[in-house]
C-alpha cells in the first residue's frame, strides 16, 4: 500500500489572490515531514497560478472535472491534455455534486476516467449513496453499480494507481460524518468488488479514501480504519489550520 493520500477539494471557492494566500500558508505549515501525500484541488481558473506557487513543494494538484472529449468543438469544456499542461496530476471524477447538478452518470465517469488514463492523469473516482438509498438499505448495491459501470473496460495496469473516494452524499457538507466503522465496512466492500473485477493483488493496493464532513477533530478515528487510505476534504480544506492539522493527523 502506498502512503495515505489527503486531498483538499476546494469546490467553487477561492479566486487567485485568496488561493495563493492559502497555498503559502499550507506550504509553510507542511514544510516538515508528514506521513501523507497531499493534493489540493482548486477551480480551473486557479490551477496555473497554483502550479507555479507549488513548484518548490511536494504538494500536488488535482482538477475537479475533465471533459470526456480530447479536443475540438466542445465549448466550455477542459480536456485532460489541458490539465496536464497546467500541472495537474490528479482529476476528481464523478463527485456527487456533478452527478446531482450536472447529471453525470457512471457511463460519463467511465469515459472521463479513460481520457485521464490516456494522458497519464490519475483519476479520483467518487462513489457514494444518497440518504434515500441508505435508508432503503441500498448502499452496497449502489456502490457495486457505480464501480462496475464506472470502471468497466479497464485493465489491471490502468487502475493500479486509481484512487476511489467513498463519499456518502448525506455526509457531504452536513457536518454529519459517517461513523468510521460504517465507512470501514463500505470501504471493505469496495475493495471486494474491485478484487472481483481486477484481482486481489491490485485491489489490495488501491487507495480507497473517505469524504464527507472530515474535520481536524474526526480525522484520527477515520484514519485508524484498515481500509481507509486517506480522505477527501471539502469545507475544512479551505481553512489553513484545519487542513494542515488533518494532514498531520498522525503527529498528535
Ligand atoms: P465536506 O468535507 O465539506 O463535507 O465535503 C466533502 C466533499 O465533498 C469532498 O469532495
Amino acid at each position: 500500500m502506498k502512503e495515505p493520500i489527503i486531498i483538499g477539494n476546494w469546490k467553487m471557492n477561492m479566486i487567485i489572490p485568496d488561493a495563493l494566500k492559502l497555498i503559502t500558508g499550507i506550504k509553510n505549515k507542511l514544510s516538515g515531514k508528514h506521513d501523507a501525500e497531499v493534493v489540493i484541488s482548486p477551480s480551473f481558473t486557479v490551477l496555473n497560478s497554483a502550479h507555479i506557487a507549488l513548484a518548490d513543494s511536494n504538494i500536488k494538484l488535482a482538477a475537479q472535472n475533465v471533459s470526456f472529449a480530447d479536443k475540438g468543438a466542445y465549448t466550455g469544456e477542459v480536456s485532460a491534455k489541458m490539465l496536464v499542461d497546467v500541472g495537474c496530476e490528479y482529476v476528481i471524477i464523478g463527485h456527487s455534486e456533478r452527478r446531482q447538478y450536472f447529471h453525470e452518470s457512471n457511463k460519463d465517469c467511465n469515459k472521463k476516467i479513460a481520457v485521464c488514463l490516456e494522458e497519464g492523469l490519475t483519476p479520483i473516482y467518487c462513489v457514494g449513496e444518497t440518504l434515500a438509498e441508505r435508508d432503503a438499505h441500498k448502499t452496497l448495491d449502489v456502490m457495486e453499480l457505480q464501480l462496475r459501470e464506472g470502471l468497466t473496460g479497464f485493465k489491471v495496469h490502468d487502475i493500479e494507481n486509481l484512487v476511489i473516494a467513498y463519499e456518502p452524499v448525506w455526509a457531504i457538507g452536513t457536518g454529519r460524518s459517517a461513523e468510521s466503522k460504517d465507512a470501514e465496512s463500505v470501504h471493505g466492500f469496495i475493495r471486494e468488488i474491485c478484487a472481483s473485477m481486477f484481482g486481489g493483488v491490485v485491489a489490495d493496493k488501491l487507495r480507497i479514501i473517505y469524504g464527507g464532513s472530515v474535520t481536524d477533530e474526526n480525522i484520527q478515528s477515520i484514519m485508524k480504519e484498515k481500509n481507509i487510505n486517506g480522505v477527501l476534504v471539502g469545507g475544512a480544506s479551505l481553512v489553513l489550520e484545519k487542513f494542515t492539522k488533518i494532514v498531520k493527523y498522525n503527529e498528535e
